[in-house]
């Protein structure tokens, strides 16, 4: 790596000020912490002295030492003796490499100008979102291209109640090759991601107030959904079968929030007999079942099971997908299939809510999906991803191992860490977060108390920016003893 000798001039890109409340040396750390994270610090470059530096911004010598110092603790400067004081090239090397090749020159290659703010995102924490690098962003320019060079007249008005039907049809198909889900085009809505599915089944299904079963732990974001929507929540317990039966004194609630494909977060997939008896169940109780279905595409060791929407004879479950995992997560659609007795209310609750799903990128999806290189780049995803798994496994093993464990998980795109001991991992988040790198802290996921750990985002991330994200969590576990008695 070659050596950046002349000294970096920070005056340009660090402003102090004695006005703000923090202190002026705090001030300093963070921005230089931002700039080295977010690869605006070139690999090896030196910094000033903290003498130079101070001249420079018209601060005392011991403020920037004491910044310096801070940093050097943190992993992110390193200091070669009698040489001076450079960004850290293990950690900078991963986290400037998807900013400054797009950065640098304009490619004509729209794949690498698109992937841009996908690969800055992705660099900044522990990322379960699909690798931006990968995407087929040629084939994908090419489907736009296609449906939109003489556009069908309809998508200029707004006349697809229930999405596109082309996507549609396309969508019923993949799903029962990939889902073993048989349902005709018209039982499909495509709506614009899950929150937008959820506003639609709460509105066409339930009244202000109802309570809804949802698995606990869970993904928080879907509890914000159900409680925005004026419903309340009744936690079900789970165990190695996935989500467990409501008990007695929880019966009278007529929806059920499930994942049984990959438990989120924990990743447990659901027994056959648990599934059957959750039918049973909703067809007793008269019970909805929604059956969250958001990222079974991508299993390694085990095979992929069949969506539960497949074994229902009793037409009590509504699927849930997202498009989110498949494309990428700024792609905004997502679907929901429902039992024909559901679909007349559906639309006509879609038709009252306005539909939020953008028109005219779903001609293109369907073209995407069934073109010959869709499958193919599906199994390069479901390679790479198991790939990184292993890696960020190997790296949890050989620096994190004092205070988590891991057990590789079969599917998915993020993994869970737990923590030996009970210590505050939503505080060690904090302190992350303080370093520009994000990660969910596992108690988050639970209503009440649960286990302490860290769910880490692995499919978005090179082997590099994992040993980049490691080595700042490693420095983040040993800056202090968040141990909890
Ligand atoms: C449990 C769960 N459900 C659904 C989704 C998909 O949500 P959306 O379609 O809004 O991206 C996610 C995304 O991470 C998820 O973790």
């Amino acid at each position: 790596m070659k050596n950046h000798n002349h000294h970096l001039l920070l005056e340009s890109l660090v402003t102090v000020s004695t006005d703000h409340p923090e202190p002026l040396y705090q001030q300093l750390i963070q921005q230089l912490r931002l700039l080295i994270v977010a690869g605006r610090l070139h690999p090896s470059s030196k910094l000033p002295s903290s003498r130079h530096l101070a001249i420079e911004l018209k601060v005392s010598r011991t403020t920037c030492t004491n910044a310096y110092q801070q940093l050097l603790a943190e992993g992110l400067l390193v200091s070669r003796q009698g040489a001076g004081i450079y960004v850290n090239t293990s950690l900078a090397v991963a986290v400037h490499q998807g900013i400054s090749k797009t950065s640098h020159k304009a490619s004509a290659d729209p794949s690498k100008l698109t992937s841009s703010p996908l690969k800055t995102t992705a660099t900044s924490g522990f990322s379960s979102e699909p690798d931006a690098k990968s995407f087929p962003f040629p084939l994908w320019a090419r489907c736009l291209a296609k449906a939109w060079r003489q556009p069908d007249q309809s998508l200029l008005h707004d006349s697809h109640p229930g999405g596109y039907q082309a996507l549609r049809q396309t969508l019923s198909h993949y799903l029962y090759i990939s889902r073993g889900v048989k349902c005709d085009a018209h039982q499909i809505v495509i709506t614009a991601g899950q929150r937008d599915s959820l506003s639609l089944v709460s509105k066409a299904l339930m009244s202000h107030g109802d309570s809804v079963f949802m698995e606990n732990p869970g993904y928080p974001v879907q509890r914000e959904v159900i409680k925005s929507l004026g419903l309340k929540e009744v936690f079900l317990e789970l165990d190695k079968q996935g989500a467990q039966l409501p008990t007695a004194y929880q019966q009278g609630t007529n929806l059920a929030i499930i994942v049984p494909s990959r438990q989120y977060p924990l990743g447990t997939a659901m027994s056959g007999p648990r599934k059957l008896a959750w039918l049973n169940y909703a067809q007793t109780h008269n019970c909805w079942l929604i059956e969250d279905d958001y990222d079974s595409e991508f299993t390694y060791e085990r095979r992929k099971t069949d969506a539960m929407m497949g074994l229902d004879q009793t037409q009590k479950v509504i699927l849930l997908g997202s498009f989110s995992k498949l494309m990428f997560q700024g792609f905004r659609l997502g679907y929901l299939v429902l039992p024909k007795p559901l679909v007349e209310v559906f639309l006509h609750t879609q038709h009252e809510l306005g539909g939020m799903a953008s028109l005219h990128i779903q001609p293109a999806l369907s073209l995407f999906l069934t073109d010959r290189s869709f499958n193919p780049h599906l199994t390069r995803m479901r390679k790479l991803y198991r790939h990184r798994r292993d890696e960020l496994c190997r790296l949890i093993n050989l620096h994190l191992s004092p205070w988590l464990f891991v057990t590789p998980p079969d599917s998915g795109m993020h993994l869970v860490a737990f923590c030996h001991r009970p210590m505050d991992d939503q505080a060690i988040t904090v302190r992350l977060k303080d370093r520009g790198i994000s990660a969910i802290a596992l108690s988050r996921c639970y209503a009440n108390t649960g286990p302490c750990g860290f769910l880490l985002g692995f499919s978005g991330c090179d082997d590099q920016q994992l040993g980049a994200l490691v080595e700042v969590f490693r420095q983040a576990l040993l800056e202090g003893n968040l141990v909890l008695n």
